[in-house]
This record gives structure tokens, C-alpha cells and sequence, in this order.
């Protein structure tokens, strides 16, 4: 009979002490739980992705979890999971996912999402997109009441040719729009509207796994009106890759908080 050596259990501290980090550190470990062996897996990208890929390469090398393939959601996600020691292959191999793991930069009552604050959004919508089932993993700043209410960035893919063009066709979707804003990604903001004002001409633009860029727009008030419709009309700009709204698209939401873990079903 194999050993099967058990993980080491995650110390928990009293909730009310927990810091921000700690809460995701629990989101990712209650998803990783839903982990069983053999599964094809969606790596994501981001702090709170980074605790399940740490997690889940614990598992991996304790024997509690075998033949686990993982599909990264970029290049980082990529450095992330072998340093862990989980085996990695890619979405041509496997076209279908067992289950993603991701964090977000915004969930909405209906589950809907803004992702790609860490520029990964286009890899992450395939992956995820391409997956059975689709956890997401936040402590509790990043639930939001609609999404592009917490003044964080809604990004957006475009390619770099012509890619003043495309942001003055996303400026003109919005026009009219109160408090809304949009800005070319730069290499050195953080995607928060308020970075965005200093030295912006001397700044590289932010160049995604893809090399393409980011168009970062922001919605002092969140985004009103029908957000398929909106998605729809984002997409039809010529030079528009991808958005970083997932609308419909997350399975579960796991949300860490100091009173405890809350679990939103779709
Ligand atoms: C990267 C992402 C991340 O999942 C999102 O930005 C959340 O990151 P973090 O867990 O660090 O807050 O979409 O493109």
C-alpha cells in the first residue's frame, strides 16, 4: 500500500485578525478544495491565484493530489505553477477544462466580473471560458453592487496598430456618459484612475502576454444599461481583442471576509 502523506493543514487565525491577504490565502484554499486528482485545471493569474497554485503544488507533492494537468492563464501563472511543481500544458492539448480558479477585480450580485487588472484577461476569458466549472476566489473588497462601481479599471485588449484610433472609438461608445474615463495603459500604473495623471507622456505603454495593449475606461458610477449589449458593442470595434468583463461566465464565487466565508452560486 502507497503512503498517502496528508497535506499540511493551513493555519487559520481568528477572522477578525485576518489582513487582506490572508482572506484570499482562505478563498484560494476552500476552491482548491473542490481539486480532485486526474482533473484538467485553469490556472489563474493574480495574489489570490497565486495562494490556490502554491496550494495546490503542496497537495501535489504530499501525494494527496496525482495527475493534475494545469492550463495557465499567462506567463506568469506559467513561472507561478512550475516553481509549485504542477505539470502544465496548454489549451490546444486540452481544449477542455475541468475546473478554473481564479480571482477577479470586481463581482457583481449576478456574478458578473471585471478581470484583467493584472493585464491577463484575454488568456483568462479563454481558459475559463473553456472550462466545466469556473470558482472564483475574492475577499470581500472586490464585491461590488455593479461592476466598474469600485473606481478600478474596466480593461479592454486592443492591438497596438492604430491603437489611439481604437481608444477615441471606445471614448465615443461612452460619450455622454457621466464621470466616464479611459486612458492607454501605462507600464508603470497600477490601474487606478488616480496613477494615471502623472508623467503619462513619458510612460512605455503596458504591453499584455499577447503584445497587444490596454485600454483601461473607468465609470465613476459603475456601469448602467444592459451589459451583454455593451460587451456586444465593445467587441464590434474594429482593433478591440478582448474585454476584461465575464459576464455569465463564473460557476461559483468564493468570497473571504472577516466574519467568515460566503459562497455565491450561480
Ligand atoms: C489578472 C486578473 C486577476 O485575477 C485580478 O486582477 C485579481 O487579482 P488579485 O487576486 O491580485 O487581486 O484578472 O488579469
Amino acid at each position: 500500500l502507497a503512503a498517502v502523506v496528508m497535506a499540511p493543514p493551513s493555519p487559520v487565525p481568528s477572522p477578525a485578525l485576518l489582513s487582506l491577504d490572508e482572506l484570499k490565502r482562505v478563498a484560494a484554499h476552500r476552491a482548491v478544495e473542490q481539486v480532485e486528482s486526474g482533473m484538467v485545471l485553469g490556472l489563474g493569474t493574480g495574489s489570490t491565484a497565486a495562494h490556490a497554485l502554491d496550494r495546490i503544488g503542496d497537495l501535489l507533492r504530499c501525494g494527496a493530489l496525482r495527475d493534475i494537468v494545469g492550463i495557465p492563464t499567462s506567463e506568469w501563472a506559467a513561472a507561478r505553477a512550475a516553481a509549485a511543481g504542477i505539470p502544465l500544458s496548454d489549451l490546444n492539448a486540452h481544449p477542455v477544462i475541468d475546473l478554473s480558479i481564479d480571482g477577479a477585480d470586481e463581482v457583481d450580485p449576478a456574478l458578473n466580473l471585471v478581470k484583467g487588472r493584472g493585464g491577463s484577461l484575454l488568456r483568462e476569458k479563454m481558459v475559463e471560458g473553456a472550462s466545466r466549472r469556473f470558482i472564483v476566489i475574492v475577499d470581500e473588497s472586490k464585491l461590488v453592487p455593479r461592476i466598474g462601481a469600485s473606481g478600478l479599471a474596466v480593461p479592454v485588449e486592443v492591438i497596438p496598430f492604430g491603437w489611439a484610433l481604437t481608444l477615441r472609438c471606445l471614448r465615443s461608445l461612452f460619450d455622454g456618459t457621466p464621470g466616464f474615463n479611459l486612458k492607454l495603459r501605462t507600464a508603470t500604473i497600477n490601474a487606478k484612475a488616480s496613477a494615471f495623471e502623472e508623467k503619462e507622456s513619458q510612460a512605455e505603454p503596458f504591453v499584455t502576454d499577447n503584445k497587444n495593449y490596454i485600454v483601461d475606461m473607468f465609470f465613476e458610477n459603475g456601469i448602467h444599461g444592459d451589459l451583454n449589449d455593451i460587451s456586444d458593442k465593445i467587441l464590434r470595434i474594429t482593433g478591440v481583442v478582448e474585454h476584461g468583463m465575464f459576464l455569465g461566465l463564473a460557476s461559483s464565487v468564493i468570497v473571504a471576509r472577516k466574519d467568515g466565508v460566503v459562497v455565491m452560486d450561480k
